[in-house]
C-alpha cells in the first residue's frame, strides 16, 4: 500500500517538473490537487488498508499531500515572476511604483455656481446678504405685499413649521425674497445685493421642479432706477453666465411685491430641442414693499429679481433633469 503513495510522489513530481506554463499548472493541479484528483483517490484507499497500517498510511499520504502543495505554490510563484518577467513588467511587486493617487472629493455644482454667482454680480457691484430659513410669515409675505388671501400662502403650497393660521406662522421660506426685506429693515438705502440660499416648497418632483431648491435673490434700491437698469443688468448677468450668443427674453408677469413684474426665459435643452425656459422673476420694487421697511416710495426707487440657481446651473451645464443634482451619484457629480 506504501508504494502506491511513493508512486504517485513520483509521478507527480516528473510532471510537475514539466510544467512552464500557467495552463499546464493547472491542469496539475486538477490531476493531483483537485477533489476527483490523485491524492483525493489515495485517500479513498485507507478503508483498504490493513487496521495495522492504517496509522503509518495515513501520516505518508498526508506528508504527500503537504508536499505537493508546496511544489504547487512554489512552482506558480515561479511561474508569474517569468511571465512577468517575459512580458517586460519586471517583478510582480514593483515596491518603487507610486500609489494609485486618493480619490478627491470637490463642490458640488451647485456651491460652484453659487461662487460663479456671487462673483459676477460682485463684478456688477452687488454684496452678498444672508437670511434665514425658517422664516416668519411677516418675512415671507406680509411685507412683500402678499395678502391673506393670495394662494401663495395656501398652508398646502407651504412647508409650515407652526400652526399657519396661529398668530405670527413660521416656515421654511418659499422665496429669497425674504431677504429683501431683512436687508431694507437694517440698511438705509441705498442698496446693492445680492442673497443665495435654500428655499422650500412642496412641489412633485420632476425633471424641473424638486421640494428644495436655490435662489438668487437680487435687489437694487437708489435714486432714479428703472426698467432700463433691471433689463440690462439681467441681459448681462445672463450673458456673462451662457456666453454672448446666449438666447435669453423678458417676458410680462405679475408679482405683489414688484410693479411692473416680468419674467427671465432662456433657451435651452432639456432633451427635446432647444426650449424657453422660466428662471426667475423680476420687477420694479412696489411702493408698498418699501413702506413696510421705512423707505419713502417718493424718494427711493428699485428693482429686484429672483433666480433658481438649478435652472441656471442646467442650463449652463447641460443637465437635463435637477433630481440628478440631489442623488448624490458621484458619477454625475465627478463631471463637473
Ligand atoms: N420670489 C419670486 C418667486 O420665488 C421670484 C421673484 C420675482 C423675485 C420678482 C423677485 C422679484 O425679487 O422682483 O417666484
Amino acid at each position: 500500500m506504501l508504494e502506491k503513495i511513493d508512486q504517485l510522489r513520483e509521478r507527480a513530481t516528473a510532471d510537475l517538473q514539466a510544467v512552464n506554463d500557467p495552463e499546464a499548472l493547472e491542469q496539475f493541479r486538477i490531476q493531483y490537487l483537485g477533489t476527483k484528483g490523485g491524492l483525493k483517490a489515495l485517500m479513498g484507499l485507507m478503508k483498504d488498508v490493513p487496521k495495522d497500517q492504517k496509522r503509518d498510511f495515513g501520516q505518508n499520504a498526508n506528508a504527500l499531500k503537504q508536499e505537493l502543495t508546496a511544489a504547487y505554490e512554489d512552482k506558480k510563484a515561479n511561474l508569474g515572476e517569468t511571465s512577468a518577467q517575459a512580458s517586460g513588467h519586471g517583478p510582480l511587486l514593483d515596491i518603487t511604483e507610486p500609489p494609485a493617487p486618493p480619490v478627491m472629493g470637490r463642490r458640488h455644482i451647485i456651491s460652484q455656481t453659487i461662487d460663479e454667482l456671487i462673483e459676477v454680480f460682485a463684478r456688477m457691484g452687488f454684496d452678498h446678504a444672508e437670511g434665514p430659513e425658517v422664516e416668519d410669515d411677516y418675512h415671507n409675505f406680509v411685507a412683500l405685499n402678499i395678502p391673506e388671501t393670495h394662494p401663495a400662502r395656501d398652508p398646502l403650497d407651504n412647508f409650515y413649521l407652526s400652526d399657519p393660521f396661529g398668530p405670527n406662522p413660521t416656515l421654511l421660506r418659499s422665496q429669497t425674497s425674504t431677504v429683501q426685506i431683512r436687508v431694507m429693515e437694517q440698511t438705509a438705502p441705498p442698496v446693492r445685493i445680492i442673497s443665495t440660499g435654500r428655499v422650500y416648497r412642496p412641489d412633485e418632483h420632476d425633471a424641473t421642479h424638486y421640494s428644495m431648491f436655490h435662489q438668487v435673490e437680487g435687489l437694487y434700491v437708489d435714486k432714479h432706477v428703472s426698467m432700463v437698469d433691471l433689463k440690462s443688468t439681467l441681459i448681462q448677468f445672463a450673458k456673462a453666465m451662457f456666453g454672448q450668443d446666449a438666447d435669453v427674453k423678458l417676458v410680462p408677469s405679475y408679482f405683489p411685491f414688484t410693479e411692473p413684474s416680468a419674467e427671465l426665459y432662456v433657451k435651452m435643452d432639456l432633451g427635446k430641442g432647444l426650449e424657453w425656459m422660466e428662471i426667475g422673476g423680476c420687477g420694479m420694487v412696489d411702493p408698498a414693499v418699501f413702506e413696510h421697511v421705512g423707505y419713502d416710495p417718493e424718494a427711493w426707487t428699485g428693482f429686484a429679481f429672483g433666480l433658481g440657481i438649478e435652472r441656471l446651473a442646467m442650463r449652463k451645464h447641460n443637465i437635463q433633469d435637477i433630481r440628478w443634482l440631489f442623488e448624490n451619484d458621484v458619477r454625475f457629480l465627478r463631471q463637473f
